[in-house]
């Protein structure tokens, strides 16, 4: 069960005025969400009389002081029986003086905390009351981005593992959310805008659900073939044209990279391609790439015991590319867009790739492999290979790639990293718009030094400085063919300690983007 988002419209949807005081009186439901400010307050006078002077009580008793995020739940009472207010709760929420879609969102959160995990099933989000009073922030496009960002709001605080899919607890502690159904409140002016942005926004919630599911499965489920098995179903109920090859023909493509790093494990590799022509047929696809170790121990370069566990995470990129994808299907865009996937899991065994190994990519170029646990870079690389030939108008990889990622940006921003400034334009403004940030690191040519073997035509690691910058050079090395950026979500990809949990990102993001384009 996900949650249901609607629209209604309410045709003078303000609430100054006796008229429309009784138009939201006449509304049904758990809770209607009214976003308010302090020096505002008298215009609720008409809506308050309908309450039986509620909001005047809550007033005296100094519980509308207003501050951004503070909260006061008025709940239905004889009064609002007598004027045939039909809502059982009002919730106020003070907007402080900010403005800001970051100061919205952390409003927003703290509104849903209040409503979410009760008796509250059905919620009404009284839109008109929560845009700013600058312009700026009643444009078209701010609407439209604040309904994104509240449906993802709303997703995160709904989300539970395993209550949508298979439940790993014998004593299931993990109760769904009560909140079943979000609506918002529009005027009829902006219905239209209103429809297709929470239509939008719901498609966000399916995809990040997917992705966090995916991310949150243990790693003896959640295997290469699972992922492929993922990808088939999602084409059988879809737009998505799936296509899978296995190591046979991942062999025969020349893919000496990717199978270096497939090669200790008994469980086979996968090569995804999941397609969505959307656009004219002769139309260039964008095509997003993700890294899906399914589990990375590091190979014999094996990785420390502690926190190993959070290795099944080392498969987000993939995740984030099944929700994008996803979500885009269930827009049906308009546009031409493929994601792939590389699978594997990357184990020590007696037929695991040493270091030292040297292997020949699909591109032809050799590589000294010095550790193998640098092995996002190594599946990579081949799939970059691969794409040239849908000819795309843009490539965006992404992958859990390396540790130095969470040194560098800690777990706020992704890093990015491209040559091609109207790339890192766009990708930094769709991170804006859905609050799934980005930082631009560099990709200077004098990183590439620290690449160099003795032995082979580059080596897949280039020591501890800059460690993302590096990673991200040898990358590179094969989108020369194409416009081309890279995401480093190894810091965002999912939460560690007691609130463990994959956090969707960067399916915002991506969605953002490729509605933009
Ligand atoms: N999947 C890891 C990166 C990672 C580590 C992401 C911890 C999130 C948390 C990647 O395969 C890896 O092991 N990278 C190495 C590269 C190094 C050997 C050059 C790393 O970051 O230590
Ligand atoms: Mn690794
Ligand atoms: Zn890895």
């Amino acid at each position: 069960m996900t949650i249901q988002f609607s629209t209604k419209v309410l045709p003078d949807s303000d609430f100054k005025g006796p008229k429309a005081a009784a138009a939201i009186c006449g509304l049904s439901g758990d809770c209607l969400i009214l976003g308010y400010r302090q020096s505002e307050l008298s215009q609720l006078q008409a809506l308050d009389d309908l309450l039986g002077g509620a909001i005047a009580q809550a007033r005296n008793l100094g519980d509308l002081d207003g501050k951004a995020g503070a909260c006061t739940l008025l709940r239905s009472n004889h009064a609002w029986a007598l004027s045939r207010v039909r809502l059982k709760r009002i919730l106020l929420v003070g907007l402080g003086d900010k403005e800001s879609l970051t100061d919205f969102a952390k409003i927003a959160r703290s509104a849903l905390k209040q409503v979410s995990g009760g008796a509250i099933e059905s919620v009404l989000w009284h839109t008109a009351s929560f845009l700013g009073k600058q312009k700026a922030n009643q444009s078209p496009v701010a609407l439209r981005e604040r309904v994104h960002l509240l449906a993802q709001i709303v997703g995160d605080q709904v989300y539970r593992f395993g209550v949508r899919q298979d439940q790993f607890k014998t004593k299931p502690v993990e109760k769904a959310d009560s909140l079943k159904e979000f609506t918002f409140i529009t005027s009829t002016k902006q219905a239209s805008l209103m429809k297709s942005a929470v239509r939008e926004g719901a498609a966000l919630v399916e995809g990040m659900n997917l992705t966090k599911d995916l991310g949150n499965l243990p790693p003896n489920v959640c295997t290469p073939t699972f992922l492929a098995h993922t990808a088939q179903n999602l084409s059988k109920k879809s737009s998505l044209k799936v296509q899978v090859f296995g190591e046979k023909q991942i062999e025969a493509l020349g893919m000496g990279s990717f199978l270096a790093v497939a090669k200790g494990s008994e469980t086979p590799p996968q090569f995804i391609i999941m397609r969505h022509d959307g656009g004219r047929a002769n139309e260039e696809p964008i095509v997003i790439v993700g890294k899906g170790i399914t589990f990375d121990t590091g190979g014999i370069s094996l990785k420390p015991g502690e926190a190993m566990d959070e290795m099944k995470y080392d498969m987000c990129g993939a995740a984030s590319v099944f929700g994008a994808m996803h979500a885009v299907s269930i827009l049906n865009l308009k546009k031409n867009v493929i994601g792939v996937v590389p699978t594997c899991e990357n184990m020590p065994s007696g037929r695991a790739t040493r270091p030292g190994d040297i292997v020949k990519s699909m591109s032809g170029q050799t590589i000294e492999v010095l550790n193998t646990d640098a092995e996002g870079r190594l599946i990579l690389c081949d799939a970059l290979t691969y794409v040239e030939r849908f000819k795309p108008k843009a490539v965006i990889d992404v992958a859990t790639l390396t540790g130095a990622c969470i040194i560098a940006l800690g777990h706020v921003h992704s890093g990015l990293f491209s040559d091609d400034e109207a790339l890192v334009k766009d990708l930094t403004k769709a991170g804006h718009q859905s609050l799934d940030t980005v930082w631009r690191l560099p990709l200077d040519a004098a990183y590439q030094e620290q690449l160099k073997s003795n032995f082979a035509d580059m080596a897949n690691i280039g020591g501890r400085p800059a460690g993302s910058v590096t990673a991200a050079c040898f990358l590179s090395r094969f989108a020369e063919k194409f416009r081309w950026a890279h995401l480093d979500i190894a810091g965002t990809a999912w939460k560690s300690g007691v609130a463990k949990g994959a956090t969707g990102r960067p399916v915002p993001l991506l969605l953002s983007f490729l509605l933009d384009q």
